[in-house]
């Protein structure tokens, strides 16, 4: 559950990119987030990450209020969170497999479980015969389809993603969306 209670973010620059929000997104649900550039989706998604810190109001997650999370329990949240970033964030020094079983093994999955883990995945993502490839040899929306692989291997409660279908080959573009199993 992702819920956001009279939340305004102001950067240090004096842009108000944030206006009090107020919304909730419960279990089960598909949330998407349509706005124009620069109308704030971003900044709104890494409020929720604790990427940014909110000028004011309050976030719960799981019933949590990060709002007054510790910095050292960050890691934490966003464990429970699969994030496709808009940016992909891949790393370039690393297959498509590598990145994607990098994710695991941070969160310290087994060996096995990783091995059997990553190719479903990237199967799933149609990605199967790319495993070998580095990120800069790949599309975009091929380096999308890692970041999303990425984002769904640790088997997390929530997706969330920013501009998910911007690089792939669809007619429509999405927006952000969060997804909350
Ligand atoms: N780190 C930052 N510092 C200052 N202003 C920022 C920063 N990030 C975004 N902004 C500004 O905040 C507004 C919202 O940006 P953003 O959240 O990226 O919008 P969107 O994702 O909807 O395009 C924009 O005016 C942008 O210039
Ligand atoms: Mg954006």
């Amino acid at each position: 559950m992702i819920e956001f209670k009279n939340v305004s973010k102001v950067y240090k620059t004096g842009t108000e990119a944030v206006h009090n929000a107020s919304f909730t997104i419960e279990k089960g649900e598909f949330a998407f987030l349509v706005g124009q550039s620069g109308s704030g989706k971003s900044t709104l998604i890494k409020l929720i990450l604790k990427e940014e810190e909110a000028s004011s109001g309050n976030i719960i997650i799981n019933g949590k209020d990060i709002t007054f999370l510790k910095p050292k329990r960050v890691p934490y949240l966003r464990r429970s969170m699969g994030v496709v970033f808009q940016d992909f964030r891949l790393l370039p020094d690393k297959t498509v497999y590598e990145n994607v079983a990098f994710a695991m093994y941070i969160v310290k999955a087994t060996p096995k479980h990783i091995r059997r883990q990553v190719p479903m995945v990237l199967a799933l993502v149609g990605l199967s015969n790319k495993a070998k490839m580095y990120p800069n040899q790949l599309s975009g929306g091929e380096q999308q389809r890692v970041a999303l692989a990425r984002a769904l291997v640790n088997n997390p409660s929530m997706i969330i993603a920013d501009e998910p279908t911007r690089k792939l080959r669809s007619r429509y573009s999405m927006g952000d969306y969060a997804f909350i199993k």
